[in-house]
């Protein structure tokens, strides 16, 4: 028998207030926990669900660095993005904090500090990498270099994106520092430890023995970091933004943001409310953590050792990670912007949050990696949403609305295949259930669209539109029936679409029903008026789809570009400086240029060199105007050996930068000089 909870408590992954939300998050975290949350809460459970920006860490400090502004400034942006993105979707999180928050610094001190007073942590000394062009220790993301397993050569200190091992900085090959780019040089510091090889026993019992029902990607994970064997893990960094280690002798030292951000989960509900430790601290309690794969370690591992370690907190009774999602056959990439982002999904889709809802539940990563395509996106919203649920929703309110004006006809004599119908129908709440506790959410939508499923077929089969004529009576009976499947359609898709179900609802002119009434055949009773049909969903048309595939064609294009032009050309062999001598390079200025008739590359250009006006034939009339060099002082090679072109004789050349791609640039001096000057 599974032991009966009094409440629950649902945390989802904090993100990282550094970018915005895309629907990688949406379908490894944000929509399981959600559906899973406004179950409970139709349910009548007492249920929290706590999530918030993960404000601290390196990753913050990169892109405050990259964009000239105070961390500070990332976080309020962010945050304010993902919070009212968040909400746009139909979001239910009971609050939506953040960890620069003063609950949680103080909550997050507070916890450290217990432990350092209580002796479990270790201190340790040792030699770090330090950057001393810009006078820092680099920590995990702000030391770069390949990795060690499978070559990637933009791997970080902690992890390497590609193969999505956990690295330490000391394994990467060629370190080197993503501050500045130089190389880096050890230093010694001090930082604290916990020690998680003292905890492998309790880890071991708790999640091996006891968890055996955890997904098996998540068991899995647990089970062989466990025979790998634990290693003591730093909890501070040193760095200037995070939470500052509450420790004598620890400035410019904070704490590991991977050691403050699981307690914002409990600064979060703080923060909500003040019986806060009902939730934490009772054995009563169903702690659930929603997370994606890269979070497992942290959440089954290091923070439940941080949670024994302080003794007084429940532990997670279930992690349901997911997979990853990718994007047209491509993973997502916040640096690449391979991506779909919420917020402009939301304005570019503006009533459509329930179809990416739908659609990403449908196609959730449970448990493998999935892909995210448009044409499933519009396949899903053409044939499952409108041509099923909407179809279904709409015959049954407007066939009310034309033969019984809007009022719900009695139900008559029930026949076979009535009394089958409602048979089946009441089939589907217990597996409905099962699925959603068992947190195995694809499948649970599956069956709450087969209520509409059911009815459209019911529709369909008994042909209403035809007996009006004959046997207006049966109808009446059909109706009513369709009717309550429509009612009970919208209790078992609120959790996955709260809009449509919301919507549906007020078109029957009904309240909201308890979650236990799903599968009953009396929810609007005959004589009620219903409200006004309107449509459920649109079709999506193709021009949507392909203004989509063609928003992420363009960011293919330009990361191609991008990772051309990174191609550096290898140095060349040695000259000697006479060598070198014997090129003429002058300033000169572009008196006249025009295109060399009947060719794409040639522009013949009359220079003034200060020695003499000259004419030169260039191969640059793909990347400039005639006008754009008239005028233009630009550089010189005066003594190479004149050659005809085209019946021009060419003296000289102009000099240009040309990087992989072939794009070029002129060189020119920073201020202006007198045409003939030396360069060298
Ligand atoms: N910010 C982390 C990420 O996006 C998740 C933090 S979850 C928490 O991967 F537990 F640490 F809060
Ligand atoms: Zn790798």
């Amino acid at each position: 028998m599974a032991k009966e909870y009094k409440r629950y408590l649902v945390t989802s992954a904090l993100p990282y207030a550094n970018g915005p939300v895309h629907i990688g998050h949406l379908a490894g975290v944000y929509i399981p926990s959600d559906i899973y949350t406004r179950y409970l809460r139709l349910k009548g459970r007492d249920v929290i669900s706590v999530c918030g920006s993960d404000e601290h860490g390196v990753p913050i400090t990169i892109k405050a660095r990259k964009e000239g502004v105070a961390p500070q400034q990332i976080v309020d942006r962010y945050h304010e993005l993902i919070k009212r993105s968040f909400e746009r979707l139909g979001m239910s999180f009971d609050i939506y904090s953040r960890t620069s928050s003063p609950t949680h610094a103080k909550t997050a001190s507070d916890f450290f500090r217990k432990l350092y007073d209580e002796g479990k942590f270790i201190e340790k000394s040792s030699e770090q990498y330090y950057d001393e062009q810009a006078q820092t220790f680099l920590a995990d993301r702000y030391i770069v270099g390949t990795c060690p397993k499978c070559g990637n050569e933009r791997a970080y200190g902690d992890q390497c994106e590609k193969c999505g091992s956990t690295l330490s900085p000391d394994e990467l090959i060629d370190p080197h520092s993503a501050v500045s780019g130089s190389k880096p040089v050890k230093r010694e510091t001090k930082h604290w430890y916990l020690p998680l090889d003292r905890y492998e026993e309790f880890l071991r019992k708790w999640i091996l023995d006891g968890h055996k029902e955890w997904k098996s990607n998540v068991y899995g994970q647990c089970k062989s970091w466990l025979d790998g064997g634990l290693q003591p893990r730093a909890v501070s960094r040193d760095l200037d933004w995070g939470i500052p280690v509450p420790v004598e002798g620890a400035e410019g030292k904070v704490l590991y943001v991977w050691f403050d951000a699981p307690i914002g989960y409990i600064s979060a509900t703080k923060d909500l409310t003040p019986e806060w430790e009902k939730y934490w601290k009772s054995e009563d309690t169903k702690l659930v953590h929603f997370i994606g794969k890269d979070n497992i370690v942290f959440h089954c591992i290091v923070f439940p050792s941080m949670l024994e370690a302080h003794e007084g907190y429940i532990l997670p009774e279930n992690v349901p990670a997911n997979e990853f999602l990718n994007l047209e056959g491509d993973k997502i990439s916040t640096s690449r912007n391979w991506a779909v982002w919420l917020h402009e999904y939301l304005d570019e889709f503006p009533g459509k949050e329930d179809v990416l809802r739908y659609v990403l539940c449908a196609n959730a990563p449970e448990t493998k990696d999935n892909d995210f395509t448009w044409k499933d996106f519009q396949a899903r919203n053409n044939n499952e949403l409108v041509a099923v649920l909407g179809n279904f929703v709409n015959r049954a309110l407007v066939l009310t609305k034309k033969y019984y004006d809007g009022v719900v006809p009695a139900c008559g004599e029930l026949t076979d295949y009535d009394r089958q119908t409602v048979a089946e129908l009441s089939q589907i709440k217990g597996a409905l259930e099962h699925c959603i506790e068992s947190y195995r959410f694809r499948e649970a939508l599956k069956e709450a669209m087969n209520f509409a499923r059911i009815g459209n077929k019911y529709l369909a089969d008994t042909e209403p539109w035809k007996l009006i004529k004959t046997d207006p009576a049966r109808v009446a009976t059909i109706l009513h029936i369709a009717l309550q499947i429509t009612a009970d359609t919208a209790i078992a898709i609120e959790p996955f679409m709260p809009f449509s179900a919301a919507k549906i609802l007020g078109m029957l002119g009904a309240e909201r029903f308890d979650w236990e009434r799903l599968g009953a055949m009396d929810l609007v009773p005959a004589g009620h008026r219903i409200g006004e049909p309107s449509l459920l969903f649109e079709k999506i048309e193709d021009d949507a789809i392909r203004r989509q595939l063609d928003k992420l064609a363009a960011t293919k294009a330009e990361n191609a570009a991008a990772e051309k032009s990174k191609d550096i050309e290898s140095q060349k062999d040695n000259v000697t400086f006479d060598e070198f001598q014997k090129m003429d390079i002058r300033v000169g200025t572009v008196l006249a240029a025009e295109k060399v008739a009947k060719t794409k590359k040639l522009l013949k250009l009359t220079v003034d060199t200060g020695i003499d006006t000259r004419e030169i034939v260039s191969g640059i009339a793909e990347h400039f105007t005639p006008e754009q060099l008239i005028g233009r002082q630009v550089l010189v090679l005066v003594n190479l050996e004149p050659r005809e072109l085209r019946g021009i004789v060419s003296r000289g050349m102009i000099l240009m930068a040309e990087d992989a791609s072939g794009k070029l640039r002129l060189l020119q001096p920073d201020e202006a000089v007198n045409n003939g000057s030396l360069v060298g």
